[in-house]
């Protein structure tokens, strides 16, 4: 039996994937390398010793997916596939909504069809929206500000209403907060197309020299130092939850936090990644950005009573790792 991952180049799914393979699981990648390239499957085998079985389709048309439902037997799915830059779905609504959720939709009806019982969806703690921290899985969903976000929480909805109507047909829905952070081999990592949006990536690029400073957006929050917070989580951790999920999977429909349930502040997060490395980060204070909230953390004490998981990197784990990575990339 196979774990079918869509995503499996990209930044979390090939963190993910390593650590199945490295765990014995067998692997399919189902990737259209739109935000991968096909040396990430090189860099796979080198950390493992283990090349995963790679297909290059769009998991949102089904006459590109279903072949693969017919060739394999496939234990679970874990669903990465998507695309996930903000700004640019508040410009491309359609492309985002037709993408993201025509992926859902393609595979979950093949999952039914040919008896995977097994779906894991990579959702964010974006569906959130502006709520009560810590962020509990009970709390009532708020709207997104933007259409990346509304692909995330129309996604769940689906697949919730799906396990409802089949009750051979389980899904985990994992909420991911603020991954960063690298593989310790300095192999993959985060590779941002074009200027980076997340916080980690402008850092890091600004610490190479590729970007003269940072720009914090807002400094009068109502929070510790008035910048952000955000739940940093090491993308290994994240990826590890993973495997947590996909072994403790229970019936029906259960819903996880991926967080460390700390958060940091944007200025924390710089004043840690100065030390660890000693760079001096140059920075500005700039109006707030659109859309962002104060604060975003997890409470994760569900993902640890049900699933034994919990995070074991530090900040300052992220913040090494995310600049050797970058430190290594060719640019
Ligand atoms: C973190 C903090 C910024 C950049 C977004 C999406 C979410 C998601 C992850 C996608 C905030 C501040 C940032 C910068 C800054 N999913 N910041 N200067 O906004 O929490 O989440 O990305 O894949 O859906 O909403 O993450 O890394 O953009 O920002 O000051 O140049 O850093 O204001 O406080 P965010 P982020």
């Amino acid at each position: 039996m196979s774990i079918l991952v869509t995503g499996g180049t990209g930044y979390i799914g090939s963190h993910t994937v390593v650590v199945l393979l490295e765990a014995g699981y067998d692997v399919i990648i189902a990737d259209n390398l739109y935000n991968s390239k096909l040396d990430v499957l090189d860099k796979i085998e080198t950390i493992t010793g283990i090349r995963p079985m790679f297909y290059n389709v769009d998991v949102s048309k089904r006459s590109e997916i279903e072949p693969l439902f017919k060739m394999h037997s496939i234990e679970a799915i874990l669903h990465f596939a998507g695309y996930k830059a903000v700004g640019e779905s508040v410009a491309l609504p359609l492309m985002y909504y037709r993408n993201n959720l025509l992926g859902t939709i393609e595979l979950a009806d093949c999952a039914v069809k040919y008896n995977v019982s097994k779906f894991i969806f990579s959702s964010s703690a974006t569906v959130y929206g502006d709520n009560i921290v810590p962020l509990h899985e009970d709390l009532p969903l708020l709207p997104t500000t933007n259409p990346y976000g509304e692909t995330k929480a129309i996604s769940e909805r689906i697949l919730t209403d799906v396990a409802k109507a089949n009750s051979d047909f389980n899904v985990t829905l994992l909420r991911y907060f603020n991954p960063i952070g690298a593989h310790a081999s300095g192999l993959i990592g985060e590779i941002p197309v074009g200027t980076p949006n997340n916080l980690m990536p402008y850092l890091t690029q600004v610490a190479k020299g590729k970007r003269t400073h940072l720009s914090v957006f807002g400094d009068n929050y109502p929070t510790v130092d008035g910048t952000g917070v955000r739940d940093y989580i090491h993308v290994v951790d994240l990826a590890i939850g993973h495997m947590a999920a996909l072994k403790g999977m229970h019936d029906g429909v259960n819903v996880y936090n991926l967080g460390t349930g700390k958060g940091s502040s944007v200025l924390e997060l710089i004043q840690t990644f100065e030390r660890v490395n000693s760079i001096k980060i140059p920075y500005q204070i700039v109006d707030r950005r659109q859309g962002d909230v104060a604060a975003s953390y997890a409470d994760v004490s569900k993902a640890y009573n049900d699933l034994n998981w919990k995070t074991e990197k530090s900040l300052e784990d992220m913040c090494r790792d995310s600049w050797f990575f970058e430190k290594n990339l060719k640019d």
